[in-house]
């Protein structure tokens, strides 16, 4: 049996119930995240990010989750992206966490915000310089007529930084979530999953309530 197969037997033999919770959701997701980190669970940090553009069609996409603290959910991305030009426009996002192998999901609300040019550079620095090429390369989310033209790209970005250290591109950084809501979500026997919603009560305190599977 896989890691993740002995895990989600586990979990949905235990379930979820309110007395297991974390008063703070932050912690709650912080006990989920080490468990699935310490699983077999490919890509573990992918999380699926929802954005809306001008006419409230809502779009989705798969990023990397590479900070994850207090102060909520950092990822990383092409500033001229198009979901850096929804969330210019309209900062309402959403995460989904398909932990769907470990019986799991954990859903989130919140609204994105660009962090501090300094903390994207502490970043980039950290990449190899493939991947940092790479974001210099990238007219991402633009058409492009063919491959050979990011292979031109590469090229091009590799003869400007043939020496030294890659600046972080002034297109390229990281944009913070804060949550407004999280939603744990534990498969159980029957479809009769665990569901636990934490919103802010009016004194800005989280609160939880059970949901219907
Ligand atoms: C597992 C996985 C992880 C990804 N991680 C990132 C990421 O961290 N940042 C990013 O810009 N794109 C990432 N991508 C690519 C995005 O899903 C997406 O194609 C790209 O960001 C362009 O999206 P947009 O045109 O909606 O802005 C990832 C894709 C997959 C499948």
């Amino acid at each position: 049996m896989s890691t993740t197969d002995f895990l989600r037997t586990k979990y949905m033999a235990t379930g979820l119930a309110s007395n297991d919770l974390s008063p703070d959701p932050y912690y709650q997701f912080q006990n989920w995240y080490q468990e699935v980190l310490a699983s077999d669970l490919p890509e573990p940090t992918a999380m699926s990010l929802a954005t809306v553009d001008e006419n409230g069609q809502p779009w989705q996409r798969m990023v990397l989750l590479k900070v994850y603290d207090v102060n909520g959910f950092v990822f990383f991305t092409n500033y001229t992206s198009r979901k850096a030009q929804h969330i210019t426009k309209n900062p309402n996002i959403s995460l989904l966490f398909p932990w769907q192998a470990l019986g799991r999901q954990v859903k989130i609300t919140g609204t994105a915000t660009k962090i501090s040019t300094a903390e994207s550079v502490r970043y980039f620095t950290t990449r190899p310089r493939g991947s940092q090429l790479g974001a210099w390369a990238s007219p991402q989310s633009q058409v492009i007529t063919n491959r050979a033209l990011l292979d031109t790209l590469l090229e091009q970005a590799m003869n400007k930084f043939h020496q030294g250290n890659i600046p972080l591109p002034d297109f390229w950084g990281g944009y913070r979530v804060t949550p407004a809501t999280f939603e744990f979500w534990q498969a159980r026997e029957n479809r009769l999953h665990d569901r636990f919603l934490y919103t802010k009560d009016p004194e800005g305190m989280w609160t939880f309530s059970r949901l219907g599977p």
